[in-house]
């Protein structure tokens, strides 16, 4: 199965995908290209490390329209079977995501129905977990719709909330026990033929 990676910053999410390809834990999965939405996010050079093709799309350069265009032109040009939002801080245009339907997954840093929707990404859901003092949180892997992180959820993993935690030793948690293991595992089980979606509720079969 071929996927494209969208990427905004460190990319630990997409080093990931990398290396369970690399160590045979994901298989038939080949990342075609990674897509960077700004040129100093520090997931290309990972991609590059990788051999694998990185290119950066900027909404901000290109205006609202032409990037879904520019999105959903690249995206048919490779000819990837799934997309993949690790760590990707902004969103895809109406016409991709309406072209891609229930073929673009997310991972989202906590437990959606919490702690998600427009602003809350990277460090702000772990900054809200705490100042609500909520006792577990995690990540969240769902396929995208047209809403901020309200796409049907495939996978979840959680963590307890330490009594200690600040928002950054939380956030390093949550990435390397949740999102890390989660995001992996729903790609294998999209590669598998495992993953349908009815009635809107994702049903992953035996
Ligand atoms: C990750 O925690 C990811 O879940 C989050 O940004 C971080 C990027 O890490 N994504 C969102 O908040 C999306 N709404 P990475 O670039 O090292 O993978």
């Amino acid at each position: 199965m071929k996927i494209a990676v969208f990427v905004s910053g460190g990319g630990t999410n997409l080093q990931a995908i990398i290396d369970k390809i690399a160590s045979g834990e994901i298989t038939n999965v080949e990342i075609s290209e990674v897509i960077a939405s700004n040129e100093s996010a520090f997931a290309i050079e990972r991609a590059k490390k990788a051999g694998i093709p990185a290119k950066v799309i900027s909404k901000k350069v290109l205006g609202a329209e032409a990037y879904d265009d520019a999105t959903l032109a690249e995206l048919n040009g490779l000819g990837v079977e799934l997309v993949v939002l690790a760590g990707f801080l902004s969103m895809l245009g109406p016409k991709t995501v309406a072209a891609y339907a229930n073929r673009i997954i997310n991972i989202h840093p906590a437990l959606i129905p919490a702690f998600c929707g427009q602003g809350m990404y990277g460090i702000r859901p772990h900054e809200a977990v705490l100042a609500k003092g909520v006792k577990v949180s995690g990540a969240t892997v769902h396929f995208v719709n047209e809403h901020y992180d309200e796409g049907p959820i495939i996978l979840q993993k959680a963590v307890d909330v330490l009594p200690d935690d600040t928002p950054e030793t939380l956030q390093k948690r949550i990435m390397k026990e949740c999102e890390q293991v989660i995001l992996p595992q729903a790609i294998q089980l999209i590669a598998d033929g495992r993953i349908e979606v009815v009635n809107n509720l994702v049903r992953v079969k035996p």
